[in-house]
């Protein structure tokens, strides 16, 4: 079958790789992907905003799957889209519904549905302009640090932690009345602190069976030892050594399957990813978000762990057989190291050719803010490649990605050194 991927991240050549080497893919095209997916199928200038440019290129070229990498088309209603369409409705969707997207599209939804189903998560209040004195108030009964998260998508921006009062009070009347993320601080959740080690666990689902993916760990922080400003993701690390049988049976009884039957009693169609971002807080897992997608740079580390099929399993989510699917997981560790641009994630400079790429063969690359140009590859964004290296002993893995991450060149490359190095021992 044809198979059309939404997306231009390091995810999305992770899934185009992987996808690729399916016998049940016949062509893959990627929308408007990058300079590493081209090597897995062919990219496609299409503006992933333009809902009905998407149709027409289904219909067009065949295609039958069509496979959603970001979150903003999810949360904009690209599934009921292409399912509402009549040239389209018979297309499989992997993501799911408008309305199941809210679980990432709004923090004050997936609070109302996590306190509806009794899943863990930090206690919060949540606040509009009309309530900014509540909000100053609820504020002065938390104790410090402060957390404050604008209610919609804001490029993974739009959570504030300050340590003082004042600092919070200025925050929420940044948020609110300064509109600091636009329509997206319209309403602002103020919560708990939650203190614990975070780590992303990754779920398919049809809607109603749900198979558990290799969890990871995220580093976040642009700088070693988890400090300075929030990135995308610097670094994963799978399999996570915290995430023990005790730990994930706890997060399988207390939050996946709730969340399952939750989304399966409000009528809610859910065949995609659910990503959660979960705080380990002494022992006990409590959720910290919900994405509807697969994460950047998790995936980079979590796909190559994948033996099974692919296609096989988002064909499974589709078309509601998933309790079908067992997937085989390699046990070997995977380390990612991002290459970013330095300057990152404040201002950088682009169109930096890259080097030596094309010399290393023991690490998976997997390209994301990059072009290609004729024969040369060029950076276009801030995260620009990360490097997945695997190897049964995990400081062999973070040696092999931290080898090629020196290797690989451009101009005010930066990364971070000690991904994964917390974890050792
Ligand atoms: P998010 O954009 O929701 O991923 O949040 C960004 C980061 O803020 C998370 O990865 C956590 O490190 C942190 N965070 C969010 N909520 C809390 C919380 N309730 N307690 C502690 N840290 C939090
Ligand atoms: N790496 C975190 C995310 O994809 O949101």
């Amino acid at each position: 079958m044809n198979i059309l991927l939404l997306g231009s991240g390091g995810r999305e050549h992770a899934l185009a790789w992987k996808i690729d080497k399916s016998p049940l893919c016949s062509k893959l095209f990627i929308a408007p992907g990058n300079a590493g997916t081209q090597f897995c199928g062919t990219n496609v200038k299409i503006d992933i905003a333009d809902f009905d440019a998407i149709a027409a290129f289904v219909e067009k070229n065949s295609v039958k799957m069509v496979v959603v990498g970001p979150e903003d088309p999810l949360v904009n209603g690209i599934t009921d889209f292409l399912s509402n369409h009549e040239k389209t409705k018979d297309v499989m969707v992997i993501g799911p519904s408008a309305e199941g997207a809210r679980l990432e599209g709004s923090k004050e939804f997936a609070k109302e549905f996590m306190q509806r189903y009794k899943i863990p998560t930090a206690a919060y209040k949540s606040f509009s302009i009309e309530t900014f004195e509540e909000g100053v108030d609820f504020l002065e009964t938390l104790k410090p640090p402060y957390v404050l998260k604008a209610d919609g998508l804001a490029a993974g921006k739009g959570v504030v932690i300050v340590n003082s009062l004042d600092g919070a009070i200025d925050a929420l009347k940044n948020m609110l009345k300064g509109k600091a993320f636009g329509k997206a601080s319209e309403k602002v959740v103020i919560e708990e602190f939650l203190q614990g080690i975070e780590l992303s666990v990754f779920v398919a689902t049809d809607g109603k069976s749900w198979v558990l993916l290799p969890e990871a760990k995220d580093y976040k922080r642009i700088g070693e030892g988890d400090t300075g400003p929030n990135t995308g993701g610097m670094g994963a690390v799978s399999p996570v050594p915290f995430a023990d049988t005790v730990f994930m049976e706890k997060v399988k009884t207390r939050v996946i399957q709730p969340t399952i039957d939750g989304l399966q009693k409000e009528g809610i169609r859910y065949e995609g990813f659910v990503f959660l971002g979960l705080m380990n807080v002494a022992g006990e897992p409590y959720v910290i978000e919900y994405n509807v997608r697969m994460g950047d740079p998790e995936t980079e580390a979590v796909i190559p762990r994948l033996n099974s099929d692919l296609v096989e399993m988002l064909q499974h989510m589709a078309k509601g057989t998933l309790e079908q699917y067992i997937p085989e997981v390699c046990p070997e560790f995977a380390v990612t190291v991002m290459l970013v641009s330095g300057g990152y994630p404040g201002a950088y400079e682009k169109g930096l050719e890259m080097v030596r790429w094309d010399s290393i063969n023991d690490s998976y690359l997997f390209f994301a803010g990059a072009t290609s140009d004729g024969d040369t590859i060029k950076t276009s964004g801030g995260r620009v490649l990360a490097i997945t290296s695997m190897h049964s002993q995990m400081d062999k893995a973070i040696a092999m990605s931290m080898h090629n991450a020196e290797k690989v060149q451009f101009q005010h490359k930066f990364y971070r050194k000690d991904i994964g190095k917390d974890l050792q021992n």
